[in-house]
């Protein structure tokens, strides 16, 4: 067993698929946080406050804090530096030494934004290039989680989609959108989406395995964005033609983006043969099969945390 588990940012949606992850293994669970979005079982906690971080790690004594807390709005990061640098780099390490002086291992999550998109695609070996705030935010704060603890965990995701209270991510916009006939403009950058169960999965997996250091953990597949939302539209009965693409560099947003993000996941795989990154179209397909789970579980929400249109 992996020991007691915390999950700070487990309203959000890496954090809650991870909470079903572990849940489902019959882990036990600590506790889980949310910030702002108050809900159900779930304890306050704003990371930024050191005291706060240290008292609740010693009140629940975990032996792995999974941290999928951030503010990851990527523009929101380029404008405004300094504050979202207090919550992306400040807050993780306030948990790093929390976790140090606990004995805890620590899981972060990290981005394909460390890249600079030049090369392409990247392995763990490639040194961190990033071009935005948020990706300097990320590789600043890998580097410290890592020298707090050579033991924690960096995991670094990109595209994260899946059932989710607020309908934020990529492929929920695209169904929402497609869904009351609004067209969509979308960049024809390059990454891999990542289908947030098997990202959770992966997680608990690595985690039993006592692995440390930093893995690739993104789909299988790398694709275009607009030729993603149009996968997104085929599994979900949407028309594809509301679809249209722009040229990366004509996408209009006050950050720089990699155009061509992909991350290489042969890492991760040599760990854990028995549960692969899944791609673009299995991924959909597992979460088209989860909606009416999602939809019960949803339910179960208590109002006013549900921020959910389901
Ligand atoms: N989603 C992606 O495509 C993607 C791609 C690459 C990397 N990542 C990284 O993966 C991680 C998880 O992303 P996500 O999509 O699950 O994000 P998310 O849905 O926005 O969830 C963020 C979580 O962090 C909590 N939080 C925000 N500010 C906090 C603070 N000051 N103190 C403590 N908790 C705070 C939020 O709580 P409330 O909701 O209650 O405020 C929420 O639970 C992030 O580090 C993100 O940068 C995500």
């Amino acid at each position: 067993m992996d020991g007691k588990i915390m999950v700070i940012g487990g309203t959000g949606l890496v954090g809650n698929a991870l909470l079903r992850a572990w849940t489902a293994r019959g882990a036990e669970v600590a506790a889980a946080t949310y910030h702002s979005h108050p809900s159900g079982g779930f304890l306050q906690l704003d990371m930024r406050d050191s005291a706060r971080v240290g008292a609740l790690l010693k009140a629940h004594r975990p032996s792995v804090v999974a941290v999928p807390a951030a503010n990851p709005f990527v523009d929101y990061c380029e404008l405004h530096p300094e504050e979202t640098r207090k919550v992306n780099v400040e807050g993780t390490l306030n948990v790093a030494r929390a976790c140090r002086e606990l004995g805890a291992r620590m899981i972060f999550y990290s981005s394909d934004y460390v890249f600079d998109g030049l090369k392409g695609s990247y392995t763990e070996e490639d040194a961190p290039c990033p071009i935005n705030e948020y990706g300097r935010q990320k590789a600043e704060a890998e580097r410290g989680v890592l020298a707090c603890d050579p033991r924690n965990l960096i995991l670094r995701t990109s595209g994260a989609y899946g059932w989710q209270w607020e309908p934020k991510n990529f492929v929920l916009q695209v169904r929402n959108n497609l869904s009351e006939g609004h067209p969509m403009r979308v960049a024809n950058v390059r990454y891999n989406p990542t289908y947030v169960e098997n990202l959770a999965e992966i997680t608990a997996e690595l985690v039993s395995a006592g692995a440390s250091g930093i893995f690739h953990t993104v789909g299988a597949e790398e694709i275009a964005r607009d030729e993603f939302a149009r996968r997104v539209a085929r599994a979900f009965g949407l028309r594809d033609s509301l679809i249209q693409t722009v040229p990366a560099g004509e996408f209009k947003s006050p950050t720089p983006r990699p155009k061509q993000s992909s991350l290489r996941t042969q890492k991760v795989q040599r760990i854990l043969p028995d549960t692969p990154p899944v791609g673009v179209d299995a991924g959909l397909k597992a979460m088209l099969t989860m909606e009416p789970a999602w939809r019960d579980y949803a339910r179960t929400l208590p109002d006013p945390a549900a921020k959910l249109k389901p």
